[in-house]
């Protein structure tokens, strides 16, 4: 490993501190630039084709004399408005892209001033780039078009659950999101994300994955760094990073996050068209046995919003006053909410005004695990064993009817239920539980 020396580090720093205080208002300037680029890009793109298209067609018409002139005439009334959108549009993009050269050079720097300067641990090459157990590591933001050679790098990820493959693209387009690579001599190596939430408080860390043949070298580590690094120079007001991780976890990673809250994980797969009558069955059986069954109440954005903040639900029903949806944990804000409610989410409630229990089911998507498989995620909130059963057999209810085929269901909740939930998923249902993954951890630490 390449370390500086101190003489090395002394004038280094003396450049860079002027430097970055220059850099921080800038950064505050350049933030939301960064945030329309991304959507101006694209329009770009469309609107490009369909112009080269037409230059085409205007080519061959000016070599014959006389055909310009009638066969202009349709053509510019197509041109005319598209000349009109994409000049102001071509130069809002070059300004933009000026301010994004300025914008990378700060954040390279900074990188290199806190890794000079606080670990010691590399020694920077170019860009952001830095020496790793000999090996040159640089790191960019991802791009659509990595999508594959991504994939080719997370064949293993979750066991074949990976949700990546499904909200890639998406978190591309996200300008409260960044999605950062780390490349050894041009190829991916890793990759990670970070998400801002909460009102901006927030940085959620998410797809963590280094490439099978690069792990144990201390890349995850490495890219986390340079993306919270990243995440202070363009959000500012973040405070906190949060992070959810699967199973027990390691005294020395305890050590370092505060354990906001624990959700149990119960796995099981079934074949769509198999379960649909089992769930009407015992719907049926714990009618006739007074069991408390009672039908979940579907809930839509208004209500959603006014349950979901309610003071008796954030404080007695939701772990660590936290909505997890799908990993990805939330805090009961109305910025978080309406973010939520767009999505193609089922919310649930045991009852709209005295709540004791409420879930949301994120919608099915496709994974890796096999042909045709779905994957069904169903967090539920509350402590009430038979509330929490009813609003697990509703939840399923309601969204294979539209499947078919295989799906693997993962449901998240109350640790103290998992007995019972096992126990009623195996004789109510005759389902078989997968019991390699069972907690999930919401964790915390200071930005
Ligand atoms: C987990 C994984 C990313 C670790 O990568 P790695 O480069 O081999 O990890 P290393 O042991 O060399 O690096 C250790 C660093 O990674 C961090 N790390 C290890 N496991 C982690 C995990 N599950 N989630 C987040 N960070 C993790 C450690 O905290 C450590 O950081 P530190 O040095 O700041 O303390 C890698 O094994 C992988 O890609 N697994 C498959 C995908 C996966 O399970 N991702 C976890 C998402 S929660």
């Amino acid at each position: 490993m390449l370390r500086p020396s101190q003489s090395e580090l002394g004038p280094l720093n003396s450049v860079l501190d002027p430097l970055q205080s220059v850099l921080g208002p800038l950064e505050t300037i350049l933030g939301p630039f960064q945030s329309v680029l991304g959507p101006l890009e694209s329009l770009l793109g469309l609107l490009r084709p369909v112009l080269g298209l037409l230059q085409s067609m205007l080519d061959p018409l000016e070599s014959v004399p006389g055909s310009l002139e009638s066969g202009l005439g349709p053509m510019q009334s197509v041109l005319g408005p598209l000349e009109f959108v994409l000049g102001p549009l071509q130069s809002l993009l070059g300004l933009l892209e000026q301010n994004r050269g300025a914008f990378k050079k700060q954040a390279s720097l900074k990188l290199w001033h806190c890794t000079f300067s606080s670990t010691g641990y590399a020694k920077s090459c170019e860009g952001s780039r830095m020496a790793v157990e000999g090996h040159a590591l640089e790191f960019c933001l991802a791009k659509e078009a990595d999508f594959e050679e991504v994939m080719s790098i997370s064949g293993d990820v979750y066991g074949g659950l990976d949700y990546l493959p499904v909200r890639y693209h998406a978190w591309i387009r996200d300008p409260a999101r960044r999605v950062i690579l780390a490349k050894k001599k041009g190829q991916i190596v890793a990759l990670i994300s970070v998400n801002i939430v909460d009102d901006g408080h927030t940085a959620v860390v998410e797809g963590l994955r280094v490439a099978p043949l690069e792990r144990g070298k201390g890349i995850a580590g490495f890219i986390q760094s340079y993306c919270l690094d990243l995440a202070r120079a363009q959000f500012p007001d973040v405070k906190v990073r949060r992070y959810t991780r699967a199973g027990q976890l390691a005294p020395e990673t305890l050590a370092k996050f505060r354990l906001i809250c624990k959700q149990e994980i119960l796995c099981t797969q079934f074949k769509a068209e198999y379960i649909l009558p089992k769930l009407e069955a015992a719907i049926a059986q714990l009618k006739e046995s007074g069991a408390e069954w009672k039908h979940p109440i579907l809930l839509g954005a208004t209500d959603v919003k006014r349950v979901f903040l309610s003071p008796k639900v954030v404080d007695e029903v939701l772990p660590g006053k936290t909505i997890i949806q799908d990993w990805a944990p939330y805090q009961p804000l109305e910025s978080n909410l309406e973010k939520l409610v767009r999505q193609d989410l089922i919310w649930m409630a045991d009852d709209k005004e005295e709540p004791r229990v409420v879930s949301l089911g994120t919608a099915p998507y496709r994974v890796p695990l096999g042909t045709g498989y779905h994957r069904l995620n169903i967090d539920i909130f509350g402590k009430h064993f038979p509330r929490v059963r009813n609003q697990f057999l509703a939840q399923v209810q309601q969204r294979v009817g539209t499947l078919k085929g295989p799906v693997y269901c993962i449901l998240y909740f109350e640790p103290s239920l998992w007995q019972d939930m096992l126990s009623f998923c195996q004789t109510a249902l005759g389902l078989h539980v997968d019991g390699e993954l069972r907690i999930q951890n919401l964790l915390e630490a200071d930005m």
